[in-house]
């Protein structure tokens, strides 16, 4: 396992040792303005008991709760053995019937055409540069069944984060934050545009959007977007 992907793990995390401590996590609420309601996205999935969603980085299991709440089957992967016993330790805290294996974005462990719905929430960038990118789009594509829904978020170049990388070369930055990944290079989308345009190379519908929140003492920037197989 490679340093960047062992970095996610209890200690990092700070998850405490009695696990009754610790407190559940809420969903995106930029997940749900996109895909639980008609008003934002053109092409929101409709979500039932027979809707396949795999959430990809699913860690504490938050953004598969508004799923589970409407009967879907919920399904998640994680990065190392660690973080897998995190999000099954989740699920079972929340009484989330879930499949939660090992799995990254370049390979994710499941059959082609297997799912409704991928989530990938601040995930994509963990790959190293834009192969890495085009690789984990393409194995995203491969799992979706036809009509399947893609909603992917990473980091803006306002993100607090990217805020201070170092821009190393096309998609590639060193995290200069005071951060547990300070020193790793994350694969960022340069801009929205670029997002889309990597997107459309798979997927026949895409559209992105962005999403900046100005606070005191630091500022959050997600470019999004919702794809169509
Ligand atoms: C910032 S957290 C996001 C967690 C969750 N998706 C959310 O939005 O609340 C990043 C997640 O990506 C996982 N991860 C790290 N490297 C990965 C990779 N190469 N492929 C897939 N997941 C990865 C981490 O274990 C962690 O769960």
């Amino acid at each position: 396992m490679s340093d960047k992907s062992a970095a996610w793990n209890t200690k990092n995390l700070g998850i405490p040792d009695e696990f009754s401590k610790f407190v559940r996590h809420h969903p995106s609420e930029l997940m749900l303005r996109s895909l639980f309601s008609s008003t934002y996205s053109t092409n929101p999935p409709k979500i039932t008991s027979d809707t396949r969603v795999l959430d990809i980085g699913a860690m504490y299991m938050n953004n598969l709760v508004p799923f589970h709440d409407r009967g879907a089957r919920c399904f998640g992967v994680e990065i190392n053995e660690d973080m897998v016993s995190i999000a099954r330790r989740c699920a079972e805290q929340q009484s989330i019937a879930a499949d939660i294996r090992v799995g990254s974005n370049r390979s994710l462990g499941h059959e082609n055409d297997s799912f409704d719905i991928v989530l990938s929430i601040n995930v994509v960038h963990y790959e190293n540069d834009q192969a890495g990118l085009r690789a984990a789009i393409e194995e995203y594509h491969r799992v979706l069944d036809k009509d399947g829904r893609l909603f992917v978020v990473s980091a803006g170049s306002e993100h607090y984060i990217r805020l201070n990388a170092k821009h190393l070369g096309p998609n590639r930055f060193e995290i200069t934050a005071d951060d547990f990944r300070r020193g790793q290079v994350m694969a960022y989308f340069e801009d929205e545009a670029q997002l889309g345009e990597l997107l459309s190379e798979k997927f026949r519908l895409v559209e992105t959007g962005r999403v900046i929140e100005k606070h005191a003492r630091a500022n959050v920037d997600f470019l999004y977007a919702v794809a169509v197989k």
